[in-house]
């Protein structure tokens, strides 16, 4: 038995936010937000659009690309910290619109490591289930209806998007995923969150007037943590992979900043025109953005069969994850 990714697909909005509107929006300019992050556009849902709407357009995507019928799919996992309701998941609503009448869904939150946590759990999943062939697993936000637009730390960063990506189950012994590696750490719970609209905070008139239901984050405790959750990630990946960073045609890193990436490619001794990125155009779409990469990829055929890529990522949790996989 054998688990392989046999398609991806991926949809942002078409609304485009760039850095100069921003300037208009809060004290900003273009040239800080492009020095300290890269970031030069991110697209933006418009109001009718949740987030299960831009997954049914990556899912179809990916569909069309698997060349398989939304019936065949046997389980639905979305990755997301911006479902359209707290229940029911995103997966249902989106099993729904395409009707995907024979699949199960979940959502699973990990924050911008969501994608990793769930392509993961996706294949855990097609192991241990006898007549589990095809799972579409999508990364998707919204990211724009947590984002906080007079705070000039948070709001230049994030843009909204979905990425999809199909497994399936095939009769030889090779699975895409090579090795992985997943951690968190619940210590550090308060340097990126959203503190209002759970059952610990419920939504009330003082938490909109405290502004609560929006992204709150410690900037530099974030970037001093993604860079070492993400080279001791993928160094273990690789080592259980058996792979050396020569291996690697490409890493993927979650698009979160330029600086960040940078800083990960160095210290795992991989060149940085081997490292995929797109953040100048999408920012950072937590658990979309490694699926966009990756879409974009598979669409511009920079990936040949039997090329070693290696995944990673951090996020809220804070949680981290790796993987390496062949194509
Ligand atoms: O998916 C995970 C999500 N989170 C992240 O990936 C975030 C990781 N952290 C970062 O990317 C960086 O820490 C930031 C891009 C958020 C900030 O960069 P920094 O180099 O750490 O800047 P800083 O927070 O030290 O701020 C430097 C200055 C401050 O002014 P003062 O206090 O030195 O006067 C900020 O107020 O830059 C100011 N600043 C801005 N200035 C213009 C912060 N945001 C902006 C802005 N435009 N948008």
């Amino acid at each position: 038995m054998g688990i392989k990714i046999i398609a991806t697909g991926r949809y942002v909005p078409e609304r485009v936010l760039t850095n100069a509107d921003l300037e208009k929006m809060v004290e900003t300019s273009d040239e800080w937000i492009r020095t300290r992050t890269g970031i030069e556009t991110r697209h933006i849902a418009d109001a009718s659009q949740a987030t299960s709407d831009m997954c049914r357009e990556a899912a179809k995507n990916a569909l069309e690309m698997a060349g398989i019928a939304p019936s065949e799919l046997g389980a639905i996992v979305v990755a997301t910290i911006t479902p359209d309701h707290s229940f029911p998941n995103t997966a249902c609503l989106l099993q729904e619109e395409i009707g995907a009448k024979n699949a199960f869904c979940f959502d699973l939150s990990a924050a911008c490591s969501g994608l990793i946590y769930s392509l993961v759990t996706a294949q855990a999943l097609m192991k241990m289930t006898p007549n589990l062939k095809y799972v579409l697993v999508l990364g998707a936000e919204k990211l724009s209806s947590i984002v906080d637009w007079d705070d000039r730390n948070t709001c230049v960063l994030f843009g909204d998007g979905a990425a999809a990506v199909i497994l399936e189950k095939t009769d030889d012994g090779n699975d895409s995923i090579k090795a992985y590696n997943l951690g968190a750490d619940g210590a550090c719970k308060d340097i990126l969150f959203m503190p209002a609209g759970g059952s610990r905070m419920p939504a009330s008139l003082e938490s909109v007037q405290n502004r609560k239901h929006f992204i709150n984050m410690t900037g530099k405790e974030v970037f001093k943590f993604a860079v070492n959750a993400m080279v001791s990630s993928s160094q273990q990946a690789m080592t259980d992979a058996g792979v050396a960073p020569d291996d690697i045609k490409f890493l993927v890193p979650h698009q979160a900043n330029y600086r960040i990436l940078k800083a990960v490619a160095q210290r795992l001794d991989i060149p940085e025109e081997r490292v995929y990125m797109n953040l100048n155009r999408y920012g950072n779409t937590s658990a979309a953005s490694i699926g966009l990469c990756l879409d974009e990829m598979v669409r511009n055929n920079l990936l040949q069969k039997g090329d070693k890529v290696l995944l990673t990522a951090f996020g809220g949790g804070l949680t981290w994850g790796s993987i390496v996989l062949e194509w």
